[in-house]
């Protein structure tokens, strides 16, 4: 079994160190913060007690996975790993400086990758002497507990490689999925309109936050809505990934983020983590009652819905994904209630097309333009999976 390193202890580096622990791999956990280190061991052996205590693994096992992990300062430690996958700040310049000063310490035929959320995998991969071996591997957080993983070739990969990245992945219990290196890649890029179409409805005084959330999760099947989750997920985090969306499609209509986010975000309103965001988590606070008028809770739901398919439609116009791929990028690493091009199937692809027309010409805004390929399905009769 290859030795698996890992580069940054922070929330995801930690979370894959255990994952590849737990498939058995032994796992270096390398970052230039002793702190951090510190932080990722501690942390380790709380979630191992809890598994214990659950019942869900024995001691023996869970001191197997921690004694399986070494915790290093220098990326010397990964002098003999087969695999190692980056997780450090978001940032290219940086993520370019390390992985080439990461080359010099893995062996020749080390499989280099990165969690990267939003940064190009081709433009990171340019940093390599030998990009023929730098794959995209994206997890979601927290990564123990997520399924899904997103393997994204860079331009310059070989698919020897891919396959082995996409095999190791695989043989820890993931369902990975296959990603085009384009931005957001499949689940960043087609979940923008649940959060900016509730946004939107907002801004034009459409309904409340507490309306919003209630249509989505009691009438469309969302097991969070949108407000709360935006709160859950950090309204700095969540902008960042809409704005770095938006800019990296060249300014896109369709991905434009939203002012009410940005000046909760500019001041200091993060949600879940401030208490406060667009609800108030302070003891005591009231939780605002949705307005549960049904025919208004239809048109939020249907609306944000559609505009989620018309973008799971484009991801497979533009071969971002497969079919399959969408739609269990879309269930298992969001959790949605279905699939979202199988959503469209159910619903009609012609009466996808009605709405996103009727939105168009509503508003004549590229926004809400209709994915050439849903109208020409619709033209057709066709449904997707035939
Ligand atoms: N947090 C998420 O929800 C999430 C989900 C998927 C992917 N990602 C991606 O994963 C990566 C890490 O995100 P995170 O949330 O775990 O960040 P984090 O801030 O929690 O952790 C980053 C860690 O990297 C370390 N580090 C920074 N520079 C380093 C260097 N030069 N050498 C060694 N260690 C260094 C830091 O000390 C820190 O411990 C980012 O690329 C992010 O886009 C994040």
């Amino acid at each position: 079994m290859i030795k698996v390193g890992v580069l940054g202890s922070g929330s995801m580096g930690s979370g894959i160190a255990q994952v590849a622990a737990t498939a058995g791999h032994d796992v270096v956990l390398v970052d230039n913060n002793p702190d951090a280190l510190n932080n990722a061991k501690s942390k380790l052996t709380k979630i191992m007690n809890r598994l214990v205590e659950k019942g869900r693994i024995d001691e023996q096992t869970a001191a197997d996975i921690q004694g399986r992990i070494s915790y290093e300062t220098e990326m010397d430690a990964f002098a003999s790993c087969g695999l190692v996958i980056e997780a450090i700040i978001e940032d290219l310049g940086i993520k370019k400086t390390v992985f080439a000063k990461m080359e010099e310490a893995v062996p020749a035929d080390c499989i280099i990758a990165s969690n990267t959320s939003s940064l190009s995998i081709s433009a990171i991969g340019s940093a390599l002497n030998n990009p023929e071996r730098f794959v995209g591997i994206h997890f979601f957080n927290p990564a123990p507990l997520m399924k899904l993983v997103e393997i994204i070739p860079a331009l310059q990969t070989t698919d020897a490689y891919l396959n082995t990245a996409k095999e190791t992945i695989d043989s820890w219990g993931k369902l990975t999925v296959l990603a085009k290196d384009t931005p957001g890649f499949i689940v960043n890029r087609i979940a923008r309109p649940f959060y900016s179409e509730a946004l939107r409805m907002y801004d034009e005084g459409v309904a409340d936050f507490a309306t919003i959330d209630w249509a989505l999760t009691e009438i469309a099947g969302f097991r969070m809505g949108p407000f709360t989750l935006m709160d859950y997920i950090g309204n700095d985090i969540n902008y960042k990934v809409t704005e770095t969306v938006y800019t990296s499609f060249f300014y896109d209509g369709r991905f434009m983020p939203s002012f009410t986010q940005k000046r909760l975000a500019d001041s200091g309103y993060y949600g879940r983590k401030a208490g406060k965001g667009f609800f108030d988590y302070s003891e005591g606070a009231e939780i605002p009652a949705p307005n549960k008028d049904m025919q208004l809770g239809q048109m939020i739901a249907d609306r944000v819905v559609v505009m989620l398919i018309n973008l799971a439609a484009d991801a497979l116009f533009m071969n971002v994904a497969n079919e399959t791929d969408i739609d269990l990028a879309m269930t298992k690493g969001v959790n949605y209630p279905k699939g979202l091009l199988a959503w469209a199937n159910e619903i009609g692809i012609q009466n996808c097309v009605d709405q996103m027309d009727a939105l168009y010409d509503e508003y004549r805004e590229e926004r809400y333009r209709c994915c050439p390929l849903l109208r020409r399905m619709a033209k057709n009769g066709q449904t997707f999976f035939n």
